[in-house]
């Protein structure tokens, strides 16, 4: 029998969690100072070395593919934007978080992988869909769609083992037996923590109606975009979730995201020539 707890009492307990988007909010609130330069920004991200050369990294991958190296922050910030480094930053500050994590039934390097084939999946739909600026954002929310997952794998992993090989027995999908196991899913998980993040109503929907978004009430298109996201990873297998079965796509996604479902191959190409190439560049950090 596991003990149930509230998802905000899990979330305490990894200390971490707490503090790790504290630059997130550092460059967040020199964005929004209008005295400050592109300089001061770049010198709160270079404060922080790991964090600049998983952003250089980054930015020098096939995420952009630009022509020439990138070799300092104020360039990037030029190349990229202000808000979407920001994005940037809490997307590889979240993805430190898998390392030393032990395996359970699932790998963390395997959902680490899901999350970024779902951030690229969701930054590629977005380029395609609409006339997005901040395409980074919808990779920052596909990079943090299941931290849920990691959470629960991280804290409960007696319950994690427990549920996974119950799915595997009964054949049943995961995100329904958490809700029933411990009293609410990875889903609602992620939303607590954006809530404790502090981070905007759109990356908050976008983590939390990832399995439903017709539930998304302020930005139900952000939400589908993910939703979709996490099923191309699914269904290409990269990285692995821990769900047996691809989690079941709602088909009124497609229309209200303004693209087809028959130009899945607009995302799935250029999906699969970035993938390994981002990947090798972040996870060795
Ligand atoms: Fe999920
Ligand atoms: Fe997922």
């Amino acid at each position: 029998m596991v003990k149930r707890k509230k998802p905000e009492a899990l979330l305490q307990g990894w200390v971490e969690l707490s503090s790790l988007p504290f630059i997130y909010i550092k460059i967040n609130n020199a964005i929004n100072d209008r005295h400050s330069s592109i300089k001061d920004i770049s010198d709160i991200i270079s404060g922080d070395p790991s964090l600049t050369t998983r952003l250089l990294r980054l930015v020098n991958s096939a995420f952009y593919g630009f022509p020439s190296k990138i070799d300092t922050v104020s360039r990037a910030i030029l190349a990229v934007g202000t808000n979407q480094l920001r994005d940037l930053a809490l997307a590889t500050s979240v993805l430190s978080l898998f390392k030393g994590i032990p395996a359970g039934l699932v790998s963390m390097e395997s959902l680490w992988r899901h999350s970024v084939a779902c951030g690229l999946a969701a930054k590629i739909l977005s380029t395609a869909s609409r006339r997005e600026a901040n395409v980074e954002r919808f990779f920052t929310a596909g990079i943090i769609h299941d931290i849920g997952r990691l959470v629960i794998y991280k804290m409960m992993p007696d319950a994690a083992h427990e549920m996974i090989l119950r799915c595997r027995v009964n054949n049943e999908s995961l995100y329904l037996v958490e809700k029933e196991v411990i009293g609410f899913d990875h889903a609602d998980l992620g939303r607590a923590l954006a809530q404790l993040w502090n981070l905007p109503a759109s990356l908050e929907e976008m983590i939390a109606c990832h399995h439903s978004p017709s539930e998304a009430r302020l930005y139900p298109v952000e939400a589908c975009v993910v939703h979709i996201a996490d099923y191309i990873a699914h269904e290409m297998q990269l990285g692995e979730s821990g769900e047996q079965y691809i989690p079941p796509l709602d088909k009124k996604v497609w229309k209200l995201v303004g693209i087809p479902e028959t130009a899945l191959s607009f995302i799935t190409d250029p999906l699969r020539a970035e993938f390994e190439d981002v990947v090798q560049s972040l996870w060795e950090l």
